[in-house]
């Protein structure tokens, strides 16, 4: 990358920065911090203009209940708390950047819409998934036999509770065990077009996980 693509990048992230009063832009590899496992993927934050692209907030009501698998120092729970949600849930694996997305939730400087805030520092394995989760987003947390239980779980909570779940999808490298499950269906995909003043963009995509 040239000199001036990594200024114009940097003073971009800087100004998100600054509009909502949070730090969530640097890269932290699990290994760094004691914590590099198989299959777990390092922190790096989801584009700023991302989650508003994937998900209208037309589509939310207060009855829905918003988790991030894997939210590091909470930039999409940031987002997730302008939306009418009746919970807001991020479970990270690092106690570390769970104290950051805590101190950024503190400081935040959006209009919050949403109820209740929950992060919890665990690993997903540890963690029993809500029957009244409605929202479950992943930005490539991890991959292979983890997201593989995650998703084995989420759809277990669905036959247990049936209900309307959405998986939002960032760089979603496992979509082939997702539709091998036979249990989801394509809603939608965003491609974000390259923005010099933002991080590296990608694709999501959004499922809807379909009854038993
Ligand atoms: C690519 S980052 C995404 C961060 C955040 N969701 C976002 O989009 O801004 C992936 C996160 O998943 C976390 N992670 C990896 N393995 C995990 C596990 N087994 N349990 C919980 N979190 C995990 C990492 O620590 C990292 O913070």
């Amino acid at each position: 990358m040239s000199a001036y693509k990594w200024l114009r990048r940097n003073v971009g992230q800087l100004l998100y920065e600054r509009r909502y009063g949070v730090r969530t832009a640097e890269r932290v590899d699990l290994a760094d911090i004691g914590l590099d496992g198989e299959d777990r993927v390092y922190y790096a934050a989801l584009n700023w203009r991302a989650l508003r692209k994937a998900l209208p907030k037309t589509e939310v009501s207060e009855r829905d209940v918003f988790v991030d698998f894997g939210s590091g120092m909470g930039r999409v729970i940031v987002q997730a708390s302008q939306y009418p949600f009746g919970r807001v849930i991020g479970v990270e694996l690092s106690q570390e950047l769970t104290e950051i997305a805590r101190q950024n939730v503190r400081n935040m400087r959006v209009r919050r819409r949403c109820g209740e805030i929950e992060l919890i520092a665990s690993d997903v394995l540890d963690y029993a998934i809500p029957d009244d989760v409605s929202v479950a987003f992943f930005n490539n947390p991890f991959r292979g036999r983890i997201f593989s239980e995650v998703v084995n779980r989420l759809i277990a909570s669905v036959d247990r509770a049936p209900r309307r779940v959405r998986m939002i999808y960032g760089n979603p490298l496992e979509e082939p065990y997702l539709m091998s499950t036979g249990r989801f269906r394509h809603l939608r995909t965003i491609a974000l077009k390259p923005d010099p003043l933002g991080p590296p963009f990608g694709t999501i995509r959004t499922y809807d996980l379909l009854p038993k």
